[in-house]
């Protein structure tokens, strides 16, 4: 297959580029950022240009407004590149006969479950970024009729910022730390992610699918993880949502159920508490040069 990849250079972008060359798929890395192939998935000119030169079997669009605390005060820009930019592709995908795979969050959710949120389950996020993401799907849906929507969560990879990163940082020298306890997720590693996404596509699989790592946590028990792996002292004291005021609402619980994927592809991602063991060495190798 031949894959045009947006956002390209960001912690999934890169490791989807990386999958779909491991699989022998065709892979053009288009970024913002990028000098050889730039795209802007908000302008619908270069969005043409580029189907139509490159003629992609598959868009994977991994460009977005991740930052879900300055999106309460930027939405617009949140709803330009997480809704806007996707509609503008879904466009283009759809006269140029391309497939389009769109990246979406547990975000869209309330947290009001106390069971694993299903394809089905009704969104209602709580947040601008959340309702960013959603209407991004929404738009989506509108153009086309079979889009390939892939909701997933709490994200650690080597290619960008993220909590595990974050927590390793702050907790080396400090002799304790105060981390979140009340909040449900799955953390996932974007490699594992990148692997079942190319998964999905090979199937030519259509609709929305939850995929995450197996296993569930709260920010307390994963940054524990971290600092255990990386033998640091620190202590890590579990504190309530409301002793960690932030500007967005998260929801408290939001794992996902990933049972569609399983039945489609036959897979099951590792379990957290394994991806982040691997994940640490890669970044510690990644950081030794
Ligand atoms: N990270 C998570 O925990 C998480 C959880 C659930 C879902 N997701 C979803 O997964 C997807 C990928 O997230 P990520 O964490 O890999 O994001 P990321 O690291 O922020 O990567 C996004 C990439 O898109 C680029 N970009 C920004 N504006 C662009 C534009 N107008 N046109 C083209 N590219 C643009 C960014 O460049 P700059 O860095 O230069 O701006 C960056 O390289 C997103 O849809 C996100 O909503 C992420």
């Amino acid at each position: 297959m031949r894959v045009l990849v947006t956002g390209a250079f960001g912690l999934l972008g890169r490791e989807v580029g990386e999958r779909l060359l491991a699989q022998g798929h065709e892979v053009v890395a288009t970024d913002i950022a990028s000098e050889k192939d730039f795209l802007d998935i908000t302008d619908r000119d270069s969005i043409r240009v580029a189907l139509r030169s490159i003629r992609p079997g598959w868009v994977v669009n991994c460009a977005a407004y991740t930052n879900v605390d300055a999106s309460e005060a930027h939405e617009p820009e949140a709803i330009l590149l997480n809704a806007t930019g996707p509609e503008l592709l879904a466009v283009e995908c759809k006269a140029q006969g391309s497939r389009l795979l769109h990246m979406s969050t547990d975000y869209v959710f309330d947290g009001a479950k106390t069971s694993p949120y299903t394809e089905e389950d009704p969104p209602c996020p709580l947040n601008a970024y959340g309702r960013s993401k959603l209407t991004g799907e929404q738009a989506i849906l509108k153009r086309i009729e079979n889009p390939l929507i892939v909701r997933s969560q709490w994200l650690f990879g080597i290619h960008g910022k993220n909590f595990v990163s974050t927590i390793i940082e702050i907790a080396k020298g400090r002799p304790s730390i105060r981390v979140v306890d009340d909040q449900w997720g799955s953390p996932t590693y974007a490699k594992d992610l990148a692997k079942a996404i190319v998964a999905l596509m090979e199937v030519d699989a259509r609709g929305v699918y939850h995929v995450c790592s197996r296993g569930r946590a709260t920010w307390y028990d994963l940054a524990r993880k971290a600092i255990s792996i990386m033998e640091l002292d620190t202590e890590v004291v579990p504190v309530s949502t409301g002793e960690f005021p932030r500007p967005a609402r998260r929801p408290p619980y939001s794992i996902l159920s990933t049972k569609r994927f399983t039945a489609t592809t036959g897979k099951l991602l590792p379990p957290w508490q394994i991806s982040i063991k691997s994940y640490i060495q890669e970044l510690l190798q990644y950081e030794r040069g």
